[in-house]
């Protein structure tokens, strides 16, 4: 899709259609309202014959006279002078839909210019770019049959004449690349498991650098991690014939060349059978998403490349798939990770914490400025929190706050869960020096715990994504989170 700023429309603007907000009780918005004086009040005409109700994300088409516009779209705002963020994403994800719907090749949106309780107007210009790519992502990298191109290839978005052009055509920008960021991320979790393999994630962060100048991608396999003492991570692809790899993309934004990076690490579990504690066979192809948090690190370094960001990031990747076989780590077998501490392995359906330990210790030698790991972890936080808000761990309260802000303000929701001391006793193993499960009870916080003892050596945030990163059901996908919250703080990040 292609992204344009416009000086607000007189409806001498030829445009395959026009979308305009219209607040409840017949009241047309600002813009719609200057719009229809130049359509001598056909607009309004139409609003009063009480077919637009003006809810929230109701939407109606309609071809005013005289209009230069092929349609307009009426879009629902509610009440006037009530609309907040989380309603205006509500609106525009309608108008999008309906507009999808329609066979119009480009639209000029005037909604960015709708007054917003809780957010500025380049929020609302990024949020409305970033839903537009969103509603507008199709996979079918797996169907004989392509579906047919969308018929809209471009969308202009109105300011005022007085605007910031300079700010908004970078907020314009913003939502651009988040959206780029979360089509990558969806298309590598909706690729089936025989599909993405950890050798496949590699090639797709290697051919990522050759696109990006900015960027480095660095591939280690099995051997190397041997040599780097990584047990844990090569005790969970020991049943699998697909290798596992440890991906190393490099960032480079910073003209400081010691600037310390920040770091983001992904679970990569292109499959995940539960390995000999095997899981049910019931919904078990959606563990092919349990490589989502090495997608969204994918996602969030190209979304970074696109800003030119003038810092350093670094995402690692730590993939692996997950079978039984004769090979395979078995329930009270002992692995000892890079760090040195050794691992009962109780339950060979905890991997994600066993592949991640060593991730996260092989990050030591960057010295990060700060470590985000960003994994479908748990069942336990899918229960918790459903598919609308990730759980937010960490020992370092003024970066889980900083995420927390963050979350609120991007509308990519986390929140926060206790990672105390008291818990940490549940990994207690009589024959090593930690256990991989911590029992049935608190299970995001005990994998969190986990985690905790791998990461002292730097400010270490953990997002458990299992709820948030794809959707079952009938719209069964990947949804792209939390590439939005992790842009975000990467964005708002100093070298
Ligand atoms: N990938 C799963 C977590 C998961 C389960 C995500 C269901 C989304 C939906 C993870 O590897 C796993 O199996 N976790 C176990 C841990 C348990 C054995 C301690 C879980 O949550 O049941
Ligand atoms: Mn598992
Ligand atoms: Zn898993």
């Amino acid at each position: 899709m292609k992204y344009a700023l416009l000086n607000t429309p007189s409806a001498s603007k030829t445009t395959d259609c026009l979308v305009i907000g219209v607040w409840t009780k017949g009241k047309l918005s600002a813009q719609a309202s200057a719009l229809d004086e130049t359509l001598g009040g056909d607009i309004a005409r139409i609003v009063n014959t009480g077919d637009v109700s003006g809810k929230v994300g109701d939407t109606l088409f309609v071809h005013p006279q005289g209009s230069a516009a092929k349609r307009v779209l009426l879009v629902g705002c509610g009440d006037e002078g009530a609309l907040d963020a989380r309603n205006y994403r509500k609106l525009v994800n309608a108008a999008v839909k309906a507009l999808l719907k329609s066979n119009a090749r480009d639209a000029v949106f005037t909604l960015a210019e709708l007054p917003l309780k809780d957010r500025d107007l380049s929020w609302a210009t990024t949020q409305l770019v970033q839903e537009c790519d969103n509603c507008a992502y199709q996979y079918d990298q797996t169907k004989s049959k392509k579906k047919p191109a969308l018929s809209l290839k471009s969308v202009a978005v109105t300011m005022a004449a007085n605007a910031n052009r300079k700010l908004l055509s970078e907020a314009l920008k913003l939502g651009a690349a988040v959206g780029k960021g979360m089509s990558t991320a969806r298309d590598l979790g909706n690729l089936p498991g025989n599909v993405c393999t950890p050798s496949y994630l590699a090639s797709t962060a290697t051919d990522l650098a050759s696109q990006y100048k900015s960027l480095h991608t660095k591939v280690l396999n099995e051997k190397q991690m041997e040599k780097l003492g990584m047990g844990s991570l090569l005790s969970v692809s020991a049943g699998s014939k697909e290798e596992a790899k440890l991906i190393v993309i490099e960032y480079k934004g910073s003209s400081k060349v010691s600037s310390k990076p920040y770091v983001l690490v992904g679970k990569g579990i292109t499959f995940d059978t539960g390995g000999i504690s095997l899981k049910p066979g019931a919904g078990m192809d959606e563990m092919k998403f349990d490589m989502c948090g090495a997608a969204s690190v994918v996602g969030t370094m190209k979304a970074v490349a696109e800003l030119g960001l003038k810092i350093n990031v670094i995402g690692v990747i730590a993939s692996a798939e997950n079978m039984p076989s004769g090979k395979a780590t078995k329930p009270g077998d002992i692995v000892t990770s890079m760090s040195g501490q050794t691992i009962e392995v109780l339950n060979t359906d905890a991997e994600g914490r066993l592949v991640l330990c060593d991730a996260l210790t092989y990050v030591e030698r960057f010295k990060p400025k700060s470590v985000i790991d960003i994994a479908t972890l748990t069942g336990a936080a899918v229960a918790t929190f459903g598919d609308q808000t990730s759980a937010l761990l960490s020992p370092d309260q003024a970066l889980a706050d900083e995420l927390l802000g963050i979350s609120q303000d991007t509308l990519d929701f986390v929140w926060q869960l206790p990672l105390w001391e008291e818990y940490q006793s549940l990994l207690d193993s009589n024959f090593a020096d930690i256990a991989n499960i911590g029992g049935p009870r608190a299970g995001t916080i005990t994998a969190a715990c986990f985690l905790s003892r791998f990461t002292k050596k730097y400010s270490w945030a953990h997002l458990d994504i299992a709820g948030t990163a794809w959707l079952s059901g009938a719209a069964k996908g990947a949804t792209g989170r939390p590439v939005p919250l992790l842009v975000e703080y990467l964005r708002r990040q100093k070298a």
